[in-house]
């Protein structure tokens, strides 16, 4: 029976997460495939949902809220500091492990946006598909910055034509003689810093861009001299003002043996990408696997990952965890965590509902429900 469901789930919920995630852009939502699992046995739920008028975002993404990180298995943030639109980047993972990993793309102003999740294992991954077979192309090469400290320092930008390593050689003379190098993460964006520079004299750099397939060119040289500070915003604006980030696309394939993941957003952001290993090859038909959250990781600690504290117009923040119970009386239709626990899920509907942000009561009353006056 248990081999029954452990097949059950591992071809309805891995290998078409599999294939969808290879080709990148191409149709099939992984995560309509996640959501049939929980389907399967929780159709209340997504009719539910479905009904709702205030839902959270990424509300069929059960799992993240719900299922525990396996024991042993890893959970690794990774952050990618650079702003850049089209991105890939290597990972070291294991090649039969399944894995599951989202982006956060956070752009120059604080906006963000998540993507959706997709699911994958090494070993199943294709060769990422054949391109124009040409090195990238660099543009715009430029000294967008000059700081001054005890020495000065620039920084060079510029952008190429698909996602390559940064690097640049620079030096007094057009021999170069240094250089600084990039790994791991591709990007269409490119910024690098050059550090102790000497005021009031020439320097040459030039970029050199390696895409993942190892093609590299460099660019011409660009000849500066250092004379004082300036910063020149004029960096290409890609998008116009008031544009939210979104990401467009993500994908995982596999490129020299590894697997390369893939992410673009409509403007250069900044990302987060969270990644877990999310089964052991042995894990069983067991179908919360490898265990549902309780009540304290579901509805506070989980929330508290994305969402910081001072999330709150009123007061910068409710008190949450173990609180005093002087002051207020709890209230009907608003659950406490053990112990009398306020979490965030004692305010908010964690499925949704009919109330703005999500509230389990109306704003106007949600306070007075607690914090009432004789
Ligand atoms: C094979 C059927 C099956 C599948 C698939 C399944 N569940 Fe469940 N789930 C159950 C059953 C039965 C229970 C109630 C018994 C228990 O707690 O294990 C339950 C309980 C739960 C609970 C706790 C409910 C409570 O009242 O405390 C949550 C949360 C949950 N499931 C989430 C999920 C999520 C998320 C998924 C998708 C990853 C999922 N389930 C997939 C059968 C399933
Ligand atoms: C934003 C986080 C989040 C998401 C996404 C989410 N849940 Fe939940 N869910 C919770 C929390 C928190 C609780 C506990 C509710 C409580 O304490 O009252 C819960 C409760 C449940 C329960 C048990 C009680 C109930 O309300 O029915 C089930 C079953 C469940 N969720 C299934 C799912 C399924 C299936 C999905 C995907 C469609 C899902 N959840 C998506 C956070 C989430
Ligand atoms: C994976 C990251 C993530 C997690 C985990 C998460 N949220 Fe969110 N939440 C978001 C994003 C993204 C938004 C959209 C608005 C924003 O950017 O703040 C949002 C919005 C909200 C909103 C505002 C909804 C509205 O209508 O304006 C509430 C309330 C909220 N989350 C509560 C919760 C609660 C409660 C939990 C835990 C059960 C939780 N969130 C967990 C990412 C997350
Ligand atoms: C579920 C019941 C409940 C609800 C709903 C509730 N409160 Fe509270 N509130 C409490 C409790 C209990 C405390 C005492 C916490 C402590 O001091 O340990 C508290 C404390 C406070 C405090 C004092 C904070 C501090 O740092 O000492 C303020 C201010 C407050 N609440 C405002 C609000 C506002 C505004 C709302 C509506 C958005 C609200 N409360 C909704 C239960 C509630
Ligand atoms: C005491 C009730 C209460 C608790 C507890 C509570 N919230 Fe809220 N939350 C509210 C109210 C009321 C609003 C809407 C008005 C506002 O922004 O203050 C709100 C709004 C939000 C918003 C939307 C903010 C915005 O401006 O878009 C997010 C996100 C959010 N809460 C997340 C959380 C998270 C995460 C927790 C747990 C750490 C939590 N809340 C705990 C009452 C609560």
């Amino acid at each position: 029976m248990k081999k029954g469901i452990l097949s059950l789930i591992v071809i309805a919920v891995f290998l078409p997460v599999v294939f969808a995630a290879l080709s990148f852009g191409g149709e099939g939502d992984p995560a309509e495939v996640l959501r049939e699992g929980c389907a399967r046995c929780h159709p209340g739920v997504y009719e539910a949902i479905n009904g709702y008028k205030y839902t959270h975002p990424d509300q069929f993404e059960c799992v993240w809220c719900h299922l525990k990180s396996p024991p042993g298995g890893k959970e690794m943030d990774v952050h990618v500091d650079a702003y850049s639109r089209d991105n890939i980047m290597l990972l070291y993972l294991k090649e039969n492990r399944p894995y599951r990993l989202r982006v956060k793309a956070i752009d120059r102003e604080g906006g963000r946006a998540f993507s959706r999740t997709i699911e994958f294992i090494p070993g199943t991954l294709e060769e990422m598909a054949p391109d124009d077979g040409l090195p990238p192309v660099i543009s715009n090469l430029r000294v967008e910055e000059v700081r001054s400290g005890i020495f000065y320092s620039a920084v060079i930008a510029w952008e190429t034509n698909k996602p390559a390593l940064s690097s640049i050689e620079y030096g007094r003379s057009a021999d170069y003689g240094d250089s600084l190098k990039g790994h791991n993460h591709y990007a269409t964006d490119h910024r690098m810093v050059i550090d102790r520079l000497i005021p009031r004299s020439d320097y040459f750099v030039r970029a050199v861009a390696e895409d993942v397939f190892g093609r590299s060119l460099a660019s011409e040289p660009l000849k500066f001299r250092i004379k004082k500070p300036f910063l020149n915003s004029a960096a290409p604006v890609d998008v116009p003002a008031g544009t939210k980030p979104e990401v467009e696309d993500i994908g995982v394939s596999k490129v020299r043996g590894r697997p390369a993941f893939r992410w673009r957003t409509n403007m250069a952001a900044r990302a987060i990408i969270f990644m877990e290993e999310t089964r052991a090859p042995d894990a069983g038909g067991e179908p919360h696997y490898p265990g549902l959250g309780d009540r304290v990781e579901m509805g506070l600690k989980f929330c508290q990952k994305c969402h910081s504290d001072g999330i709150h117009s009123a007061g910068g923040g409710h008190p949450t965890g173990r609180v005093l119970w002087e002051k207020a009386k709890n209230a009907e239709g608003l659950p406490l965590g053990p112990g009398g626990m306020i979490l965030c899920t004692t305010c908010h509907a964690p499925h949704g509902n009919g109330n703005e942000f999500i509230l389990r009561k109306k704003a106007l009353e949600i306070c007075n429900a607690c914090h009432y006056r004789e």
